[in-house]
């Protein structure tokens, strides 16, 4: 692998808050091999771990050695308990940083004290159950997770029972059929769409290529998905959306700010391949208590990053 690769794979580990101390010492491996192997690697031995509970090392002949000093009750889902399958996509750097995102919000969310939790597009289930591993046993919150296709809905119902928690998996387009089960009652809503720019004609199709084709600008579903978000969304709901550069996630913004939401990115992170936003929206007449009273700031920078990052692959 090529050093830049290499830097830029470090960095965006570095750059993922619960593992930025996990990283003692940052070196040159010759033997890095495949980014999302590697990726699900790292993940699998620092997830839902703190720096000081883990040892990492990096040395020539291999990307990590790491050892686990303490074993706390895990708190996200173990990438190796994660159930696979050809047809369903694999966890991957946005289903990381869409949990990385959740697990930066943790306090947040525990405060918000969510009653319903959906996912939509649960795929392997690895966010679905990183997120009620999250919230806890004790939060009383009922999950509920959707999947257009039926192979990956079963892959979350194994993915949930091998980790011991619980979520009603629905076999759906969005949120078809749940609209009065969930209407105004959503206290958490989180969506890793397809979001890879493609031909119109690929969205949706049967198979694995549903779990990525976004068709024009890859907004296809994403668009269909905020013109529902407002009728779903409780008054204190939070909506985290995975969104990519070629996305345009300022001009996402703009669109909910007219449905009467805020946002903020949570997290931004750029591997070799892209630039991914995780992006997070609540009712602007309910104030963000994770933004310490910088509220009414928020819209202007949040604008205003979106043009910088206009440059930004
Ligand atoms: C990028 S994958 C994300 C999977 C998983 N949430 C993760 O983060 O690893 C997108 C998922 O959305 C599903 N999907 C695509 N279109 C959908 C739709 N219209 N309704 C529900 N799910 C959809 C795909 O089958 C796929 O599992």
């Amino acid at each position: 692998m090529a050093d830049g690769r290499r830097t830029s794979l470090i960095r965006s580990f570095s750059s993922m808050p619960h593992q930025r101390k996990a990283l003692h010492r940052q070196t040159s491996s010759p033997a890095l091999g495949l980014k999302g192997h590697v990726a699900a690697a790292l993940h699998a031995h620092v997830d839902g771990k703190t720096g000081s509970e883990l040892q990492v090392e990096v040395d020539e002949s291999s990307l990590c050695h790491y050892a686990v000093v303490d074993s706390p009750r895990r708190r996200i889902a173990n990438i190796n308990l994660v159930a696979r399958h050809p047809e369903v996509y694999e966890p991957c750097d946005d289903s990381f940083a869409l949990v990385d995102a959740l697990l930066a919000d943790k306090v947040h969310l525990l405060e918000r004290q969510p009653s319903l939790c959906l996912e939509v597009g649960c795929g392997s289930g690895y966010v679905i159950t990183s997120l009620a591993l999250l919230m806890g046993e004790g939060s009383g919150a009922q999950y509920i997770a959707t999947d257009i296709s039926s192979v990956a809905a079963e892959v979350t119902r194994t993915t949930l029972r091998s980790h011991g928690v619980e979520a009603d998996v629905v076999v759906t387009n969005l949120v078809t059929g749940l609209e009065k089960r969930l209407a105004g009652s959503v206290d958490l809503l989180v969506f890793n769409p397809p979001y890879v720019p493609t031909p119109e004609e690929e969205v949706g199709v049967e198979g694995i290529t549903a779990a990525w084709a976004g068709g024009d600008r890859g907004r296809t579903v994403i668009d269909r998905m905020l013109a529902i978000v407002d009728s779903l969304m409780s008054s204190k709901g939070l909506f985290y959306l995975l969104t990519l550069t070629a996305n345009n996630p300022g001009e996402i913004c703009q669109i909910m700010k007219k449905k009467g939401f805020a946002s903020r990115i949570v997290v931004q992170r750029s591997t070799e391949e892209e630039s991914l936003h995780v992006l997070k929206f609540w009712r602007e007449d309910v104030r963000d208590i994770s933004d310490n009273g910088n509220h009414s700031t928020f819209s202007h920078s949040f604008s205003s990053k979106f043009s910088r990052l206009a440059f930004w692959r």
